[in-house]
């Protein structure tokens, strides 16, 4: 007890996708590549398994997680769509849409992975890895991102193991994640479906979809407690200044396009989220270079004024969440 272990770095070949297969299906925590970043998997049916994932990510309380279908089908085991829900599914699935539904009376997600709450976030992901996984398993697999609590999200497995090396039974390295930033949580519980979290699903999208705008994000009582929710959240190590037009010497700056804060020769470390001003590429580079600036050591990282159409709705709500007071 207590002591660390190796973590093995699965290659996602076929003897890969098996094992971490079979470690997920003997109760182990394994980090999975999916299209917007790594999760930190574990068998959801399984109250043990799904605490050893808050252990290993250090997350102080018990926050619902999203579980992870193969396809609809087995999604439809877990969750009880309604018109929009299905609807979603329809057009979203597989991808970076995640449905809070109530949950099925016989479903099998454990109420741990659930807090307690009579609803369930499912998702089908879009990668191919992650469901060759998820048929493999014949499980929902639980995973928020496998990073440690509060920190910046992986969108490589070498991020995972800088985070939870020796905590986990393994990592599966699909290389790095093309959409880079975490789903769309939307939640279909009656009446109109609420926009819980902006993601990889833009809000034109849904927008498309339903015919109608999704309500805002619901009032602060009416959400779960939810790592993705709470204000401070997706944090680096230094302090996150937004909207900068002008810099002081010795920060690190977030360029977007072509805009250049005053004071930009004085920065410590420079990275551009998109030079062509493409937020789909911005969302992929996104938290690969939070972490790059993080490690020049700079006090304070400054972003420059990113547009919130499209991606940029979830690209700047992430970023806000990581200038929040901490
Ligand atoms: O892209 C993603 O969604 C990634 C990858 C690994 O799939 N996963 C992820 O999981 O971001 P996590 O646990 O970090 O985020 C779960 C989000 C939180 O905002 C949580 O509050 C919300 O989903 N959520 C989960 N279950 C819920 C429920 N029953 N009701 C409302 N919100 C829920
Ligand atoms: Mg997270």
């Amino acid at each position: 007890s207590g002591g660390t272990r190796a973590t093995s770095r699965l290659a996602a070949d076929a003897y890969g996708i098996a094992e971490a297969a079979r470690l997920l299906g003997a109760g182990q925590v394994v980090a999975i590549p999916t299209e917007t970043v790594y999760g930190l998997g574990a068998d959801a049916s399984d109250p043990n398994a799904v605490a050893a994932i808050y252990a290993a990510k250090e997350r102080p309380r018990f926050n619902p997680l999203i579980s992870h279908l193969p396809d609809e089908a087995s999604a439809r085991r877990e969750g009880v769509f309604d018109e929009s829900a299905s609807a979603l599914a329809k057009a979203f699935w597989p991808g970076p849409l995640t449905l809070v539904l109530p949950a099925a009376l016989d479903g099998t997600v454990c109420d741990l992975a659930r807090a307690g709450l009579p609803s369930v976030a499912l998702r089908v992901p879009g990668d191919p890895i992650a469901r060759a996984v998820l048929a493999r398993v014949g499980r929902p697999i639980a995973a928020p991102s496998a990073n440690r609590s509060g920190r910046v999200s992986p969108t490589s497995a070498e991020h995972v193991l800088g985070d939870l090396d020796g905590r986990i039974a393994a990592v599966l390295d699909g290389g790095h994640c093309p959409v880079g930033i975490e789903s769309t949580v939307v939640a279909c519980l009656g009446g109109r479906p609420r926009l819980l979290r902006p993601g990889g699903v833009t809000r034109d999208e849904l927008r498309r979809v339903l015919g109608v705008d999704p309500v805002a994000t619901a009032s602060d009582e009416e959400r779960p407690i939810g790592p993705g929710l709470l204000a401070s959240h997706y944090a680096p190590r230094a302090a996150v200044r937004l909207d900068a037009e002008r810099i002081s010497a010795a920060e690190a700056v977030l360029l977007f396009g072509t805009f250049r804060p005053v004071g930009l020769a004085a920065a410590a470390a420079v990275e551009n989220l998109s030079p062509a001003g493409d937020l789909a590429e911005a969302a992929a580079r996104l938290f690969e270079m939070l972490r790059r600036l993080d490690a020049s050591g700079a006090a304070t990282i400054t972003v420059s004024p990113i547009p919130s159409t499209g991606l940029g709705e979830a690209i700047n709500d992430r970023l806000s969440r990581a200038a929040a007071p901490r």
